[in-house]
């Protein structure tokens, strides 16, 4: 069994990645819907909140864990990779898929949260690719609390994109990182307001990375429809009408 955790709604982009790749197997998806978005919260409090989560999953049976936030990945992911010995499969801004498929004078403009931009991991990797002088850096902390509200269109959507995009992107940009999983729901939009920009997110590789470390663990499921339990904040999900919606819409979209 796999475990997908996210703050909120966003996970589930990757999750419906894991499920395209290895649709037999079944999943427990944890929205920790109690305290999204993590954006406001401090380092601490982030990292304890995905402890929790972390170890319900464990604690239910999984095999491996997904950090399907790049928020918590770039919080908690080396302090729990450090204390416990279950494999951890985390997603971050696919910064290096922009680095490799860009020339040296195409600029990247990442989008994640204030959190994730600033965080040491996340400054780590841009300077092994050495592409700090032609990186930008965008946090659209907004993004996710629309994203949370089910507003995936309109007016204040647009508009909030189109300002804040806007004022970083030039002509030289190619690739928008999309470097927060809620942000995939919006890859659609975001290239029709911008049609110069190529949105990449680190969801299809994440994925192939959780194939690789279960089949190490255990032969992948060949028949069967997989099931998905959704939990909210340690809690079995009332209703998972609203799951089975954000699922068909990506599913559509894709
Ligand atoms: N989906 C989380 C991420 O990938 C959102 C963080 C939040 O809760 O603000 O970063």
């Amino acid at each position: 069994m796999i475990g997908v955790f996210d703050s909120g709604i966003g996970g589930l982009t990757l999750l419906h990645s894991l499920m395209r790749l290895m649709p037999h197997e079944n999943y427990i998806y944890y929205a920790d819907l109690d305290h999204v978005p993590y954006s406001y919260r401090s380092r601490d409090e982030i990292r304890e909140l995905v402890e929790e989560a972390v170890l319900f999953l464990i604690e239910k049976g999984c095999d491996v864990v997904v950090l399907a936030c790049n928020t918590a990945t770039n919080v908690a992911v080396e302090y729990l990779r450090d204390k416990y010995e279950f494999p951890i499969v985390a997603i971050q801004p696919a910064v290096k898929v922009a680095a490799d498929h860009s020339e040296d004078h195409n600029r990247i403009l990442t989008c994640a949260t204030p959190v994730t931009l600033s965080s040491e991991r996340y400054l780590k990797l841009v300077k092994s690719l050495n592409i700090e002088n032609r990186l930008d850096n965008l946090p659209l902390p907004k993004l996710v609390e629309f994203a949370e509200k089910g507003e995936f269109e309109g007016v204040l959507v647009e508009k909030y994109l189109l300002d804040e995009i806007g004022k970083k992107v030039t002509h030289e940009h190619h690739f928008i990182v999309l470097g927060c999983t809620h942000f995939t729901f919006y890859e659609r939009l975001i290239e029709s307001l911008f049609p110069k920009l190529t949105a990449l997110d680190g969801n299809e590789g994440t994925a192939r990375q959780v194939q690789r470390v279960l089949s190490e663990l255990k032969p992948l499921k060949e028949s069967g429809s997989g099931l998905v339990n959704f939990y909210e904040s340690g809690r079995k999900a009332k209703d998972i009408s609203k799951y089975a919606k954000l699922l068909a819409m990506l599913r559509l979209s894709s």
